[in-house]
């Protein structure tokens, strides 16, 4: 009997590592497209990419002896790789003590060490889907889990800006080695994207600003959840608490965004935009008074969206702000 079982659970192990194998991560073959570039698609894709999806922010060196810690020179030519050895890495943004080793890539076109021969159908897969150019899952670091829900003209453009930028070659960098079981979880991740993906008019404002809210992220830093989840506890978005750390040293709590009096309350939309235009030159700061939101980047943000992102804000349900345990 023992025998019997021992063989039926080898059977479904060897199945379910052919399904792995076979199967994960889920994707579709990069779309067949080419992306004319307009000097209108390059500068919408330069506005997203640098002050709305922030795309440089995790694929460059930062400053972080100035406030929001902007990218720095050569911006998208990737920065050092992710390690255990955190002293190693430097500040490595709340991702100390990494269990393996993890590289943030060059996203100029480079065509050895950057994006210069990935077809535009393999980076908008990458970018929205999480596969990369050989069919590999991405480590959800990068964000492709909320990059899903950027429009299609919005990814030709940011196509577009990415193809314009200048090309940088850098170092290149180890292949990416994550420890079991975590290598294995990392493939479950990724998800095809199917049929179109629209964004809302500009002119609903409300639809239009959870689509910002959306891409540019607020929500996933701004909604509380348990730790290493994806979900944000229900009933709860936008409603902040959740901790972050810079260093060890620097821990802070995002901002409640809900028209609650301890959010957005009692806030007007132009001290909201004002907020943000303030802080336009980032100031000198020591590591133990920055902050991980790029106020620099977001402050390039047009009045309308910064406006469209306050409307949305505003027309959610109250919640109070409660600091979500470290
Ligand atoms: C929060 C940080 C973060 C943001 C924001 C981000 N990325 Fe990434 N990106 C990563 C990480 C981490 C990886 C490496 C994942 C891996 O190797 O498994 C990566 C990988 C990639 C890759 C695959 C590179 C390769 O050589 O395999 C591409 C392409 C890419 N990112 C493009 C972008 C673009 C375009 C944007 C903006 C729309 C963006 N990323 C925004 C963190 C980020
Ligand atoms: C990477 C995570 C992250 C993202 C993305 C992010 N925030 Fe934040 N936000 C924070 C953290 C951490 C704080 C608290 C530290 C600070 O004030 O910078 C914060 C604070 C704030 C504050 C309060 C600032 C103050 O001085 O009172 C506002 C307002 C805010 N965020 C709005 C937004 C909006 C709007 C977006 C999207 C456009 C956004 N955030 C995206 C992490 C993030």
């Amino acid at each position: 009997m023992a025998k019997v079982l021992a063989l039926v659970v080898a059977v479904f192990a060897a199945l379910g590592l052919a399904y792995y194998n076979l199967f994960l991560p889920r994707q579709q073959p990069a779309a067949n497209i080419k992306v004319e570039i307009t000097p209108e698609r390059v500068e919408r894709g330069r506005y997203l990419v640098i002050n709305v999806l922030q795309c440089v922010d995790c694929h460059s060196e930062r400053d972080w002896g100035l406030y929001g810690g902007p990218p720095q020179e050569p911006v998208g030519a990737g920065r050092a790789c992710l390690t255990r050895d955190t002293e190693a890495a430097g500040v490595n943004v709340g991702q100390e003590n990494f269990p393996g080793v993890l590289c943030i890539r060059n996203i100029t076109p480079d065509n050895d060490t950057g994006l210069g021969r990935w077809t535009d159908g393999e980076i908008i897969r990458a970018v929205r889907e999480g596969v990369d150019h050989q069919g590999k899952g991405l480590f959800p670091i990068m964000p492709y889990f909320v990059f899903a829900k950027v429009a299609d003209a919005d990814m030709a453009a940011v196509v577009a800006y990415l193809r314009s930028m200048q090309p940088v070659r850098s170092a290149q960098t180890p292949q990416r080695q994550v420890d079991f079981p975590l290598n294995m979880l990392i493939q479950l991740w990724p998800k095809p994207v199917k049929g179109p993906v629209v964004a809302p008019e500009p002119s609903d404002r409300i639809a239009y600003g959870r689509y910002l809210a959306t891409i540019a992220r607020c929500e996933f830093c701004h909604t509380p959840r348990p730790m290493n989840s994806m979900e944000g506890f229900p009933g709860r978005e936008y409603a902040g608490g959740m901790p972050f750390f810079l260093t060890s040293e620097r821990i802070m709590y995002t901002m409640n965004l809900t028209p609650h009096e301890s959010g957005l309350g009692n806030w007007t939309r132009e001290q909201f935009i004002q907020l943000f235009r303030d802080r336009a030159v980032p100031r000198p700061v020591s590591l133990k008074e920055n902050t991980l939101m790029n106020w620099s980047a977001f402050a390039g943000m047009t009045d309308e969206d910064l406006g469209a992102l306050f409307d949305f804000f505003r027309s959610l349900p109250p919640v109070p702000y409660q600091q979500e345990p470290i």
